[in-house]
């Protein structure tokens, strides 16, 4: 988060750090680091209003940042999930075919839009998915500071409680 703020700030425009916070001392740093704004992801499917599976949400809220891992399978480009068993025993790398068609100038845009028109139907199906044995669950590694479900309300209002004290 830092590495990247000093590598960007010389452009002069303002930043969003989109990625890594999962609770109002993140927020905290990330603002006090110099960024604009934030943008969280992960935090609100482990949300009541969120329609993910309750094992989904509980997967976020036991996961570790070691549990976060890239998959290049879902899209063809690096994606963030949780490293399930089903992960763990699939791989993060495509198959044969997918690399074969990736390399060819003209299969690559085929491949792509295989990928594309894939990932739409299986991260849905993923995020419905109560058993956790064969899918792709995505989340960042604010997963480390999220512990409970909370209703949106909630949660905004923890990351904001922090900033109301300060300006009493
Ligand atoms: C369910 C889910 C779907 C996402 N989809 C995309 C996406 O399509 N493209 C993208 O660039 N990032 C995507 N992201 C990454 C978010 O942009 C990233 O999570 C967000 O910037 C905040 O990071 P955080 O999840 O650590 O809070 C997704 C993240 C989640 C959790």
């Amino acid at each position: 988060m830092r590495t990247l703020y000093g590598e960007l700030q010389s452009f002069g425009v303002p930043l969003v750090c989109a990625g890594g916070i999962g609770d109002a001392n993140g927020l905290r740093q990330a603002l006090d680091m110099g960024y604009s704004a934030c943008q969280l992801g992960t935090r609100f499917i482990a949300s009541e209003e969120c329609q993910a599976s309750k094992a989904y949400k509980r997967a976020i809220l036991h996961a570790k940042e070691s549990d976060i891992v890239l998959s290049a399978r879902i899209t063809g480009v690096p994606v963030a999930i949780i490293n399930t068993n089903y992960i763990k025993r699939s791989g993060l790398q495509p198959g044969w075919l997918a690399r074969w068609m990736l390399s060819g100038s003209k299969t690559k845009h085929w491949m792509r839009t295989i990928y594309a028109l894939k990932s739409i139907w299986q991260l849905k199906k993923s995020s419905r998915d109560e058993t956790g044995e064969c899918d792709y669950w995505q989340a960042g590694k604010s997963v480390a500071a999220i512990d409970s479900i909370e209703s949106c309300v909630t949660i905004i209002g923890n990351l904001m409680q922090h900033f109301e004290t300060e300006t009493k």
